[in-house]
């Protein structure tokens, strides 16, 4: 970690845990403007959510990369990305923007919010 450090980064640091468990990092991170969240995981904006929920400030932003074809394969994308969007709105999580990440990146979308309190 250190030598990361010494690397001129010195606002980035890797936590090596499992993002699906936010509090077994609360004693290395504080609270935070933003959470961004890129992540091959079948649950990614609850993942997101359960992060922000704990570490994002009020009226903080959250970024979500949906990866929707690391959520399920057998559904067409825009059912998956609206899927995700109304996990982050059940959440409390004010939808800012969505856009589509395609020809760039098949069958993803990154999503832009804002944490209500
Ligand atoms: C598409 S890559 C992200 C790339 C990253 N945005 C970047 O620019 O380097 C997906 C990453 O999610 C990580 N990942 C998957 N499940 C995870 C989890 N439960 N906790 C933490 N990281 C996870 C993988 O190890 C992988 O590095």
């Amino acid at each position: 970690m250190e030598k990361l450090v010494d690397q001129g980064r010195k606002n980035v640091i890797p936590i090596l845990a499992d993002a699906r468990y936010p509090e077994q990092y609360v004693h290395i991170v504080k609270a935070v403007d933003i959470a961004y969240i890129d992540i091959a995981q079948p649950f990614q904006a609850k993942i997101l959510a359960d992060n922000a929920d704990v570490y994002v400030k009020s009226h903080g932003y959250v970024m979500l990369v949906i990866k929707a074809m690391s959520i399920d394969v057998t559904k067409e994308p825009s059912e998956t990305f609206k899927r995700e969007i109304d996990v982050l709105k059940d959440r409390g999580y004010e939808i800012l923007d969505m856009v589509h990440l395609e020809p760039y990146d098949t069958a993803h979308a990154m999503v832009i919010g804002r944490k209500s309190s």
